[in-house]
């Protein structure tokens, strides 16, 4: 587009693929929503409740405030927190869903993915005190 910086686009992608991952998360959460009331099975409430959670509404958050500050979605803090954020909540819910079907061997796997996005929030917390607004 004439008049369009390419360096701050760039930076701006970042915020743009928090959102597409989060709508992403979104149709599985409300999808397993779906399934739960159709089957009046809520076994996985629990999982619906954190892709939902983690994964739509902490993850879109975090999209609107990498586009609003471009610059803080693209420091190493901010590339942590992506990075952490994405691989741990899909071996969480997989993890979580499997638990509570009854394998409960899979209980250190699933601590593994909560630790880990326990450091995402950490990692993301970091980020928006140290480099929120230096764009
Ligand atoms: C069409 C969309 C959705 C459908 C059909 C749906 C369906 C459901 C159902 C059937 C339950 C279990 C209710 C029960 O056990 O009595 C539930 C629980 C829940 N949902 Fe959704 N949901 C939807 C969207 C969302 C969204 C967008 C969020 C959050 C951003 C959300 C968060 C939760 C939470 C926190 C619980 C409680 C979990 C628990 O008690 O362990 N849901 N939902």
């Amino acid at each position: 587009m004439p008049g369009l910086n390419p360096a701050r686009t760039v930076l701006a992608d970042t915020g743009i693929l928090w959102l597409r991952l989060a709508v992403l998360y979104l149709i599985v959460g409300v999808g397993m929503g779906i399934m739960m009331g159709a089957s009046e099975n809520f076994t996985l409430r629990p999982v619906h409740a954190h892709v939902n959670l983690l994964g739509w509404a902490t993850m879109a958050l975090a999209g609107l405030i990498y586009c609003v500050f471009p610059a803080a979605g693209n420091t190493r803090l901010g590339r942590l927190h992506f990075w952490l954020a994405n691989l741990s909540l899909p071996v969480m819910s997989v993890a979580l869903a499997l638990v509570l079907h009854g394998q409960r061997q899979l209980i250190p796997v699933l601590a593994i993915g909560e630790i880990v996005a326990a450091l995402s929030i950490l990692a993301f917390a970091a980020n928006i005190f140290l480099n929120l607004g230096k764009d």
